[in-house]
């Protein structure tokens, strides 16, 4: 997977497959600590201590469909070639947090992407999830709400097309300036 954003797909495709109606992105970049973390949040079914503790492991997945969990095993690989580290923390029936850190300056650590596609891209099969994005530099800081866009649209559905145009344009005039 080439971008950050991709990964964030995946990741927050397991708090769906979850069943979480709550989901928060977090993207911080300190650089003087020259640090980024990523973390994805829900409120989904969570996990038993059991599939914790093998969460990362490439044959291991709850799923029936295919045999093999890729999606926190690529995160992990991707955050340990800059340095960096992937945490799981998570319980039964509360919810479910990774945090994914990276050296923010090391020539492996791959760019942010397009968050504003990934975004789009969840609230365009999943309308009913609640879905926050913060996003914090050391210049400035953004955060983005479904539940603020839902107030102004009211009966208008959040993926339809016209709104979801206005996220993603909304998203990329605000978020994808200060990934790079
Ligand atoms: N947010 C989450 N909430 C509950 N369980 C999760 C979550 N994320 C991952 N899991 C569990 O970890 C397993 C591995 O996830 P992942 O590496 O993305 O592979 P896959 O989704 O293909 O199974 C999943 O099958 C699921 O059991
Ligand atoms: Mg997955």
């Amino acid at each position: 997977m080439e971008d950050l954003s991709l990964h964030i797909l995946d990741i927050a495709e397991n708090s769906i497959n979850a069943g979480a109606k709550n989901i928060e992105i977090a993207i911080i970049e300190d650089s003087s600590k020259d640090l980024l973390t990523i973390e994805i949040k829900d409120d989904g079914k969570g996990m038993d201590a059991d599939t914790i503790a093998n969460v990362t492991n490439p044959f291991f997945t709850t799923r029936t469909t295919r045999r093999v969990g890729l999606g926190l095993a690529f995160l992990e690989e991707a955050a340990n070639s800059t340095g960096g580290k992937l945490r799981v923390e998570s319980e039964l029936t509360t919810g479910t947090k990774v945090i994914a850190e990276f050296q923010l300056s090391h020539i492996d650590r791959k760019p942010v992407g397009n968050i504003a596609d990934t975004i789009v891209m969840i609230l365009a099969g999943n309308p009913e999830i609640n879905l926050r994005y913060y996003q914090e530099n050391n210049a400035s800081k953004f955060l983005f709400d479904t539940n603020d866009v839902k107030k102004i649209t009211n009966e208008i559905k959040i993926n339809s097309i016209e709104i979801l145009k206005f996220i993603r344009q909304y998203l990329e005039e605000n978020v994808n300036k200060i990934n790079k």
